[in-house]
């Protein structure tokens, strides 16, 4: 294999050097482009084919279907460990020992308290705010109650604002919901398991003992795996590039709050529900769908469907469809929201417009399906999507930090007018 990639440039040869990735996937390094060639930038609109970083987090194939933690099949972790093992492998390299991961759990409950204050900011908002908005806004509030910046060449200081947040957070998820249904705050219960206790926060009612349901809490741990990492995604990029400013954690998660929302990366799994409540309400007419979908002159996609590096299959919605049947069997759940995504899904697979361009249901086609199946409303699939991904961006931003990676800044081939002369407002 060649060593170096050559580029000719008005009658100039430059050799760029070949970096390869422990599993031989390769890349130019191309950090002296622009001294080499006076000035020369490359142009990847949505950076199909830049690599920002050298990581050691996580990797995928999206051809063949791969999808490892710290070289750990998904699979395997989906199937034998917990979300809290799964955060803190991705977070700090290898798989806790016992001890290790009890003093994890133990350190993350003695700081998940939230100042009280905290609470009148989310007064602040309106009944009718979305979830991601107001999670990505406290996330970024907990700033201002946590202000000193963290000290990455401190081990100890570095390992304290990941247990402060893994504790924090889950808070903030539920009061987020809790506060749109008009119901009181709490701190949940420590005696719990970590996902154990995040349902309990979300859905315990003031005079009620909640009763856990292992099917309900097991489908959640998986799901929150699941999403733990997906490496450059838009929303872990943009954790590393605001925490390449050295801005602190806490901001640079609530930026990547701010990217999860949109409805081409984690906002899918809301829109799956909205598209097919739509289709319910329209007779449950899924072949007219079908029809948008595939029509180039209407905007409308099948939400739910494609990904941008899954071109074959995309391995944890294999996962996580086994989970959904097994949910929505043992949960004994009639709805006809579900039979439509049954239908649909069943269409698309075997529709040759879908087939051809290998557009597959993701995972947030079926973790809307399972989140509405818990209870969960709609516009907070995305914030339990936030949930499952904070390791992966804690991990991403601290690998980030300790690499020493300078400030992210692409560069731009400029198309706009060229000098003009001013004129005066009279004058234009
Ligand atoms: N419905 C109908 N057609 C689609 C869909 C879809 N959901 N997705 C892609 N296509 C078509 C495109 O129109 C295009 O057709 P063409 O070749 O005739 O022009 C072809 O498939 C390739 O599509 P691209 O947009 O080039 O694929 P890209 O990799 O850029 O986009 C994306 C991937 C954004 C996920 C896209 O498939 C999509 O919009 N899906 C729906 C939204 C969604 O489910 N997002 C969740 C992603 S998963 C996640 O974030 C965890």
């Amino acid at each position: 294999m060649s060593e170096k990639a050559i580029l000719e440039f008005n009658g100039e040869q430059h050799e760029f050097p070949i970096v390869k990735g422990s599993e031989n996937e390769l890349g130019i390094d191309i950090k002296t482009l622009r001294a080499a060639t006076g000035g020369l930038v490359t142009l990847d609109p949505g950076y199909k084919n830049t690599g920002s970083c050298q990581s050691g987090i996580t990797f995928l194939n999206g051809e063949q279907g791969v999808l490892r933690y710290r070289g750990y099949s998904i699979e395997d972790l989906a199937e034998k460990a917990d979300f809290l093992e799964v955060a803190f492998l991705l977070i700090f390299g290898e798989l806790p020992t016992k001890e290790e991961l009890e003093k994890f759990h133990d350190d993350i409950k003695s700081k998940s308290v939230v100042d009280d204050d905290v609470k009148k900011i989310l007064d602040a908002f309106p009944k009718t705010a979305h979830p991601m908005g107001v999670l990505s806004s406290l996330t970024s509030a907990l700033t201002a109650f946590n202000p000193s910046s963290v000290d990455v060449s401190s081990e100890d200081a570095m390992y304290n604002s990941v247990v402060k947040i893994m504790g924090k957070f889950p808070v903030l998820v539920a009061w987020t919901m809790r506060k749109k249904q008009g119901l009181p705050l709490d701190y949940g219960d420590n005696s719990l398991g970590y996902v154990e206790n995040v349902l309990q926060m979300m859905f315990k009612k003031p005079n009620e003992t909640y009763i856990h349901n292992p099917i309900i809490t097991e489908a959640l741990d998986k799901l929150l795996i699941l999403h733990a990492d997906h490496e450059q995604n838009c929303s872990t990029s943009t954790v590393r590039i605001v925490g390449s400013s050295h801005a602190g954690l806490f901001a640079s998660l609530s930026a990547g709050i701010s990217a999860l929302w949109g409805p081409l990366h984690g906002g899918a799994n809301q829109a799956v529900l909205e598209m097919l409540e739509d289709i319910k309400e329209d007779d449950g007419d899924t072949k007219k769908y079908m029809a948008k979908a595939k029509d180039k002159e209407d905007p409308f996609r099948l939400m739910g469907f494609g990904h941008r590096v899954y071109k074959n299959f995309d391995p944890r919605a294999r996962i996580i469809k086994k989970s959904a049947d097994q949910v929505l069997g043992q949960l004994g759940i009639d709805d006809p929201i579900l039979d439509i995504a049954k239908g649909l899904e069943q269409e698309a697979l075997n529709d040759n417009y879908f087939v051809k361009r290998k557009l597959y249901p993701n995972v947030d086609f079926y973790s809307g399906i399972i989140y509405r199946a818990m209870g969960i409303p709609t516009d907070m699939f995305t914030v339990m999507f936030a949930l499952g991904r904070l390791p992966g961006w804690i991990a991403q931003w601290r690998e980030m930090r300790l690499n020493k990676e300078p400030i992210g800044r692409p560069r731009q081939i400029y198309i706009g007018e060229n000098l003009r002369e001013f004129k005066t407002i009279n004058n234009r």
